[in-house]
């Protein structure tokens, strides 16, 4: 297959380019800069989502489109990054949907980035798709961002949108922001630990993008996360456990939200989310549980 990609140069799409490369397909790269030294079975587009469409031509001939590009999210949330949070994902995808409205074959697929912040706090609720959207900031935005993604449905795309859980890899992601600090033995549980992380591997949230490809009868909304959630005290523990190191301070809730202001929600909502489509079509996951994917991350 011909797939494009847009955010292919930042954590996930990395992974995600070189395995589709693997498996012997051609990427249509789209990123805000000229890159040297890609692949030769790479075609760069530049494009950048706050500026403008992308190029139509990026996607003619494509049979798929993995729409992963965003302002990152961990960052101060001053009004002007809220925008770019915000706008970078609703108008840009709104965009690229006109973009592929020009074209006289478009691609079959669309896979479009959401986050399972867009359950919003949710406490011990089990989540499944069909859970009803949270509130807040980003629940709003992913609400708005998957709207927008829909729209493409009209021109008889297929789309999925992936809801990612918190992705789990040792070059980049949350994993290795923590790593310094529980290397140090600084590693403690955020507020009282009693919010739910759902987690993924970065092996597994790749291996279900292309897992996807292929399932045509899939459209909707995907919960990318591993079948078993945790709370963020055994997350601690667990990451304690798997670097031998003490893990057994706490941060203060009052503490977070002074450091990091309104982004302190990301660490401190709650989100028990379960995979029930990926498991429904038989996705194996590799890496089910905690431990197993903190041993091979951490190996
Ligand atoms: N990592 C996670 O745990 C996680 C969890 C839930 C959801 N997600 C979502 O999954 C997507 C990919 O995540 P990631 O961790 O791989 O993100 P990332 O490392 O920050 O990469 C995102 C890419 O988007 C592009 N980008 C950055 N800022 C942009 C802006 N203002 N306007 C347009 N494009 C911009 C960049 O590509 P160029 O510089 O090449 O243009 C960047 O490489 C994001 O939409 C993210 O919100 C991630």
């Amino acid at each position: 297959m011909r797939i494009a990609v847009t955010g292919g140069t930042g954590f996930i799409g990395r992974r995600l380019v070189r395995v589709l490369l693997e498996a012997g397909h051609e990427v249509n790269l789209l990123a805000r800069r000229p890159r040297t030294g890609l692949d030769p079975r790479i075609s760069l587009w530049l494009w950048d989502a706050l500026e403008s469409e992308p190029p139509s031509e990026a996607f003619s001939g494509t049979d798929a489109v993995i729409h992963l590009s965003g302002e990152p999210l961990v960052q101060q949330w001053t009004s002007e990054i809220k925008r770019r949070i915000r706008a970078s994902r609703v108008e840009g995808t709104r965009r690229l949907v006109a973009a592929l409205g020009r074209l006289q074959q478009l691609p079959r697929t669309l896979i479009s980035a959401s986050a399972i912040g867009y359950y919003g706090d949710r406490g011990d609720e089990l989540l499944t798709e069909d859970s009803p959207p949270g509130s807040g900031f980003l629940a709003e935005v992913c609400q708005e961002w998957e709207a927008a993604a829909n729209e493409a449905a009209g021109l008889g795309v297929r789309v999925v949108v992936l809801r990612i859980g918190i992705v789990l890899g040792r070059d980049g992601g949350a994993l290795a922001r923590m790593l310094p600090i529980f290397c140090a033995g600084l590693g403690g549980r955020l507020g009282d630990g009693r919010q739910w992380m759902s987690w993924i591997h970065v092996a597994d949230l790749v291996g279900l993008v292309h897992f996807l490809l292929e399932r045509e009868g899939v459209r909707g909304p995907v919960n990318a996360v591993a079948p078993n959630p945790v709370s963020n005290a055994e997350f601690t523990r667990a990451l304690g456990r798997a670097l031998r190191r003490p893990a057994l301070l706490c941060v203060p809730r009052w503490l977070l939200q002074v450091v990091y202001g309104e982004m302190a929600h990301i660490l401190l909502s709650s989100q028990r989310v379960q995979p029930a489509v990926a498991e429904r079509e038989g996705y194996a996951f590799q890496f089910p549980v905690l431990d197993l994917a903190l041993r091979d991350l951490l190996a």
